[in-house]
């Protein structure tokens, strides 16, 4: 190995992106996203996302951000059976195609889709009472919702939030914009957190996770 880069290739993020393959229902609920202007999660955070749930034996999973539900379906393809998801989104006809997408993969019943302004809604979540929480809505609000996190979270669970990278902004210092200087805060706030053990994963835009000690 000795001489050759360490950095992954664009290629072979490309092929991580596309190493876990999407079952149909997933693509339908991708394609009604297209259809709306919706920035879904990729194949590659989905199954990250999938892989979280799973690895963490997760139960009780909130999420910020149905959109057209396909961070949900993989999330909910990850969880252990019996549990609930609750996703809340303010777009009530993005959530109705949600959840279209979660009764045709046969989950209704293991979803709870909440339509509304998350900093409404999740201060009426119970306190302790989740095991991951799953961020993907407007990045200028991580902070806030890194709040909430902390107190939904039971000792041991994780919160994730989407877009990391910010499409390239957060690693460039000519960047200044206002979402990019409140995004960098946040991480900083994360980073600097000691009831956390954080970590930036390299999956589409960038997955902020943390597990709360
Ligand atoms: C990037 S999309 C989510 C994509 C979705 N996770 C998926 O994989 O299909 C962001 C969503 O967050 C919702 N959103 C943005 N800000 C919000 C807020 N403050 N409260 C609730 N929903 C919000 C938008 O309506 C949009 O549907």
């Amino acid at each position: 190995m000795s001489g050759e880069s360490t950095m992954p290739s664009l290629q072979s993020l490309e092929f991580a992106e596309g190493f876990i393959g999407e079952p149909e229902v997933i693509l339908d609920a991708r394609a009604a996203g297209e259809d709306r202007g919706v920035d879904t999660v990729t194949p590659g955070t989905g199954a990250a996302l999938r892989f979280i749930a799973a690895a963490s034996g997760a139960q009780t999973v909130v999420e910020v951000g149905t959109g057209t539900g396909v961070g949900t379906l993989w999330l909910l393809n990850g969880m252990t059976e019996g549990g609930l998801l609750t996703s809340i989104d303010s777009d009530v006809e993005l959530q109705n195609a949600a959840k279209a997408a979660v009764a045709a993969a046969g989950r209704s019943g293991s979803a709870r889709l909440i339509a509304g302004r998350a900093l409404e809604v999740l201060p009426r979540l119970t306190d302790n009472g989740y095991d991951l929480m799953v961020v993907n809505a407007d990045p200028s609000e991580y902070g806030l919702f890194l709040s909430q996190a902390l107190r939904l979270l039971r000792p041991g669970g994780i919160v994730v939030f989407n877009h990391g990278f910010l499409s390239g902004r957060i690693a460039d210092a000519s960047q200044r914009d206002d979402t990019t200087l409140a995004l960098r805060e946040m991480q900083q706030a994360l980073r600097d957190n000691t009831a956390l053990t954080p970590a930036l994963l390299p999956v589409g835009d960038g997955l902020l996770a943390a597990v709360v000690n």
